[in-house]
């Protein structure tokens, strides 16, 4: 690609971002494609929400999706991209429904092919990060952690000030949808910690966590504020005691009540921070997005999913006893499973999560729902 169109390429965006229309892009447009509701997305958070960040970072311990069957349901390819799902994962779905064909493409991804800047201005960028917790000390050393994550969206806007410069990156900002899944690494590891001390959490123990988590989720949110972040839309922790992984230790293969205890205590501390944010950072808009309760309130079965406690693809008891990797077993359908792996929701359950934040029942988001939030105006 020539000098020469780089150039007609920064030019175009700059008249769009002024103009304050969303670019397209050179995709051909796609039938049924919703318009876009916000200029850009910009996304921070774990397994969730990664779309191949984790195929970067070196090392062994690196929690990695680039194994089949990874991604077998990805439309075209049907190859492993780095998402934890059979298919596309919570970010996907919640960039189609504000209108995208899909997540912004992975920070990593984009410098390796010298396109960071173009898709920071036209769509947006994804630092989501397997494995990544709320604390730089969960599962360290395997992941980016948010305060990294916040601190390379810190240096891509740097960039796209020096490109487009600080005004249009600040109007284009303003506009633009950020998007938050973090804590239940968080609070793995803390479960995990304490059971290999043979000992069980004291009030003072969880005092000390939820005092640590919600003090450092304040600080990257406040961060990405006053880099320009005006709309955030921010998933609580999910019934972490549930997922198959959990599940198999207990010999009922029923849900780890503590831990789910542990998550709902979070979610609590995580509304009444972001009330107490969004009262004194002037313009801050947010929808808090409770996977808690749309998880533990929703009739599985009526909402087509024959199996709700087990992986899809795995192994043993519950399908949690393996990895989901080559050779593993993969079940027969694949829509009909809550879990596509022992940790990570099935693409139809991300579907389901992404459509219920966007316009769903208003019990599960707190104030407005993604729809309102990409819409407010400033
Ligand atoms: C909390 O956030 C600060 C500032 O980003 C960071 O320096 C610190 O390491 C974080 N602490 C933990 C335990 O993650
Ligand atoms: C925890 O209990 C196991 C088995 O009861 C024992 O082998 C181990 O040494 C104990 N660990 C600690 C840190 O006390
Ligand atoms: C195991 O599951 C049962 C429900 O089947 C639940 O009552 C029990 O509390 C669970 N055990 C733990 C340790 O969470």
């Amino acid at each position: 690609m020539g000098m020469g169109y780089e150039l007609a390429v920064k030019q175009a965006l700059v008249v769009s971002i002024v103009l304050g229309v969303a670019v397209a892009g050179v995709e051909p447009s796609k039938k049924m494609m919703r318009l876009r509701q916000v200029p850009a997305m910009y996304v921070f958070g774990d397994s969730t929400l990664d779309v191949g960040n984790n195929n970067y970072l070196p090392g062994e311990g690196v929690p990695r999706a680039n194994k089949p069957y990874y991604g077998i349901d990805l439309p075209g390819s049907g190859k492993p991209t780095g998402r934890f799902s059979n298919g596309y994962n919570t970010a996907d779905f919640v960039a189609k429904t504000l209108g995208f064909n899909k997540s912004p493409l992975a920070y990593f991804v984009l410098k390796a092919h010298d396109k960071l800047i173009p898709s920071a201005i036209t769509r947006g960028v994804s630092y989501a990060s397997a494995g990544s917790g709320i604390l730089d000390s969960t599962n360290a050393g395997g992941n980016i952690p948010l305060s990294q994550q916040v601190r390379l969206f810190q240096s891509t806007k740097a960039e796209m000030d020096a490109t487009v410069g600080p005004g249009a990156v600040t109007s284009l900002l303003t506009r633009s949808f950020f998007l938050l899944g973090v804590g239940s690494n968080d609070l793995f590891v803390f479960t995990t910690e304490l059971a290999k001390q043979n000992r069980s959490a004291t009030q003072s123990d969880i005092a000390v966590l939820y005092g640590s988590l919600i003090s450092n989720y304040s600080a990257a949110i406040t961060e990405l504020y006053e880099l320009g972040a005006r709309k955030l839309g921010i998933i609580n922790v999910g019934p972490v005691g549930c997922v198959p992984r959990v599940r198999v230790l207990n010999a009922t293969g029923g849900c780890a009540d503590g831990m789910n205890q542990l998550a709902a205590g979070f979610d609590a501390a995580l509304e009444s921070l972001l009330a107490g944010l969004a009262a004194k950072l002037p313009g801050m808009a947010y929808s808090l997005a409770d996977s808690f309760g749309l998880a533990a309130r929703t009739d599985q079965l009526a909402a087509g999913f024959v199996n709700a406690d087990s992986a899809c693809c795995g192994g043993g008891r519950l399908g949690a006893e393996a990895d989901c990797l080559p050779g593993a077993t993969l079940c027969a359908d694949r829509d009909r499973f809550l879990f596509w792996d022992r940790v990570h929701p099935s693409q139809r359950a991300a579907m389901l999560s992404a459509q219920a934040y966007y316009d769903g029942p208003a019990q599960f988001t707190k104030p407005i729902n993604f729809k309102q939030l990409a819409q407010a105006q400033e």
